[in-house]
């Protein structure tokens, strides 16, 4: 049985992974700042633990015995350009210590390429007021491009967005770029799970769309 840790497992996306992980017969540690805000998350087998993602002493007590660690946490109250690389940082020292080789993040679209090679973030119509936030996204992923090969990272991304009303597939197909891109929780978790057992990316970003009909 895989054993998978999801940090940010109370949010919206951690939630969708960590119940597909559930369903797929993982062990799961569900990782929250506060677990009397979400004694749900605890059903089922969950292990559900208190931990902070930008605190690698802790990132490595958690993660001990892990094949793999989700990271899906987002913090919006934090100043611009310190949470990801911070949360980077944090899960390369602590999952090298604790010797948890595969690391799974849930990324941004704008950091994606059009299928004309260029970043969402770069076209011209993307909105300005985002960049602030899509420019701190980058500064985590550019610590993990800069990681030893010993750690066997993922970004996986919407294509577009995520819809809160988008139906569910039972499955996705894997795109590039698309803005207009709307994918439920559920069919991006599927996309993200498939990549913990029999992974088939690696140290690579890659965009997840709904399935089409
Ligand atoms: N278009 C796109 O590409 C797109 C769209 C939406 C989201 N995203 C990305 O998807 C990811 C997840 O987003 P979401 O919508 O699921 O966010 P969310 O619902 O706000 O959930 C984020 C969770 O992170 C937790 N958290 C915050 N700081 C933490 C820390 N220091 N340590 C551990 N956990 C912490 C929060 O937990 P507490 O319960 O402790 O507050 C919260 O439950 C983010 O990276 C976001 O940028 C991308």
């Amino acid at each position: 049985m895989s054993e998978v840790i999801v940090f940010g497992a109370g949010g919206r996306i951690g939630r969708a992974v960590a119940g597909e992980a559930l369903r797929r017969g993982c062990g799961v540690t569900a990782v929250v700042r506060n677990p009397d805000r979400h004694g749900d998350l605890g059903a089922g087998g969950v292990r559900l633990r208190a931990g902070d993602v930008t605190d690698a002493d802790a990132v490595a007590r958690l993660a001990a015995g892990h094949d793999t660690a989700i990271h899906a946490a987002y913090d919006a109250g934090s100043p611009p350009g310190v949470f990801f690389p911070a949360a980077a940082r944090a899960l390369l020292s602590g999952l090298t210590q604790a010797g948890v080789g595969r690391l799974l993040v849930v990324g941004l679209s704008a950091l994606l390429e059009t299928p004309d090679g260029v970043r969402l973030l770069d076209t011209p119509a993307f909105p300005p007021q985002y960049r602030p936030f899509a420019l701190d996204h980058a500064a985590g992923a550019a610590v993990l491009h800069d990681s030893p090969a010993s750690l066997d990272w993922l970004v996986v991304s919407p294509a577009g967005d995520f819809g809160p009303d988008a139906p569910r597939h039972g499955g996705y197909r894997l795109s590039p770029a698309d803005p207009a891109s709307r994918v439920s929780p559920e069919d991006f978790a599927l996309a993200l799970l498939d990549e913990t057992g029999s992974p088939r990316h690696h140290r690579v970003r890659i965009g997840v769309a709904p399935q089409r009909p």
